[in-house]
């Protein structure tokens, strides 16, 4: 099982819940499964560049222009996009760790997905066949920490949404979240309780991961003549 882990936080792990949210998830996972082949991304060390009108042509003119060949400077600016595609479309499972920064997703963990969405890179997308996957991830783990509460289908949760719907975009409509709500200690007395019930769903999820299916669903059988 290939792994791809994308972090979005500076903090170190004492003192970053959803970094502890990881380090409970993974540590499960790999006792579970000593043979996963993990690779770690922090965006803060491999820093995603905003999207560009460069990155914009050089991977969307090819959808609407057979011919089309982008030149050299919109070739470079695809640099971090193409690294980034071929880690996404090696792995079975994506795990993103971030905090939730103003309702959503930190604006570094959304460059990194506006890279790495790209046609051509992870998906190919026609008018004939809609969108189609070029990785075969399974499941995408969202590990997040956020200072209030959120119920389910709470208006101002920008974060679970977008995750959601971009992943579904291109194919991926298994998504798992663990979520540390309540982390602010000066409104919540029991942040610690909560946090303990997070660092515990995230070992069960590691457990539901290590038991995922990655066999490909079976073709069709030809019929005999
Ligand atoms: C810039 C910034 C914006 C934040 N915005 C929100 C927010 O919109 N909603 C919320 O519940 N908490 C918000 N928080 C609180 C964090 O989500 C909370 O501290 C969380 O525990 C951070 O995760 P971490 O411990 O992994 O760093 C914000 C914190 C910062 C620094």
């Amino acid at each position: 099982m290939n792994v791809l882990h994308v972090c979005a936080n500076p903090k170190p792990t004492e003192e970053s819940v959803s970094k502890q949210l990881a380090a409970a998830f993974f540590g499960k996972l790999i006792e579970l499964k000593p043979d996963v082949e993990l690779v770690n991304v922090n965006l803060y060390d491999e820093k995603p560049p905003f999207y560009s009108y460069e990155l914009y042509r050089g991977v969307w003119n090819p959808v609407f222009d057979e011919e089309y060949e982008p030149t050299k400077v919109e070739d470079m600016a695809t640099n971090y996009a193409s690294k980034q595609a071929e880690l996404f479309n090696e792995a079975d499972v994506l795990v993103l760790t971030m905090p939730m920064w103003n309702f959503g997703v930190p604006a570094i963990m959304k460059a990194w997905i506006d890279q790495v969405l790209c046609p051509g890179l992870t998906f190919d997308i026609s008018k004939e066949d809609g969108v189609q996957p070029l990785h075969k991830i399974k499941s995408v783990v969202l590990l997040v920490a956020s200072g209030g509460v959120y119920k389910e289908d709470d208006d101002r949760d920008a974060l679970t949404r977008q995750a959601r719907h971009a992943f579904d975009f291109i194919g991926i409509d298994d998504i798992e979240i663990v979520w540390a709500e309540g982390q602010n200690p000066l409104f919540f007395d029991d942040c610690d309780e909560r946090k303990e019930l997070a660092l515990e769903a995230a070992g069960e999820i590691a457990e539901d991961i290590a038991d995922l299916d990655l066999s490909e669903p079976e073709g069709v059988e030809a019929t005999a003549e």
